[in-house]
């Protein structure tokens, strides 16, 4: 059976992987392969971030790999948080993070914007990017209890509410990361 490393400590993420792919691979954490210490996110782009991670696992380690990275893009802030979504406050706090966007677009009726998901894949020496969005806009106010980071105040187009307060399988079937998660699936089982 063929060997992949996902290059994500979260098992909510391989659980899926490995659920969407079968029993067609053998799927590997970085717990599974010894790899504890932080793995550098330093490019300044979804795309470099995910390339980055993977090139790190496949040179230090010597595994086929592949490695995720994620965010929201706002356009009225000049696509920011982007890659300092995760701490865009300074913190990881969700709630301080979410304040500091709204702060921010306070007054702005522009508020486009999307989740995006970009994941890099390494198999051998050939490399390969997919990416997943969903565009929305974002809310004048927190709303709903569901999800995680960002989702009180993301409002997907073809929804009037937020991520939040939609049901989570509906969230998750929309979302930036099943739609890149896809795309590997579909590519990996070709
Ligand atoms: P990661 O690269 O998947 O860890 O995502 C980076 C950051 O983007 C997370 O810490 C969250 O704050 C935010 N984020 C990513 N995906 C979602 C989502 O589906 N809903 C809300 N926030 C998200």
């Amino acid at each position: 059976m063929k060997q992949l490393v996902f290059a994500t400590a979260n098992k909510n993420k391989i659980a899926e992987v490995k659920l969407k792919l079968g029993e067609g691979y053998n799927f590997l954490s970085l717990d599974d392969i010894g790899c504890t210490e932080e793995i550098p996110e330093t490019t300044g782009t979804l795309e470099g971030n995910a390339l980055q991670k993977a090139r790190y696992v496949k040179d230090t380690y010597g595994y086929d790999c592949f490695a995720e990275d994620s965010g929201l893009e706002i356009d009225a802030l000049d696509n920011r948080p982007g890659v300092d979504t995760a701490h865009y406050s300074g913190s990881r706090d969700a709630t301080a993070n979410m304040t500091k966007v709204l702060n921010e677009l306070d007054g702005q009726v522009q508020r486009n914007a999307r989740f995006r998901a970009v994941i890099a894949l390494i198999q051998g020496d050939r490399e390969e990017l997919f990416e997943g969005r969903v565009d929305g806009y974002i809310a004048k106010e927190m709303a709903g209890e569901g999800g995680f980071g960002y989702d009180p105040i993301f409002i997907p187009e073809e929804h009037k509410l937020t991520f939040a307060q939609l049901p989570q399988e509906i969230k998750k079937g929309i979302s930036h990361r099943s739609r890149a998660v896809a795309k590997l699936v579909t590519y990996l089982k070709q």
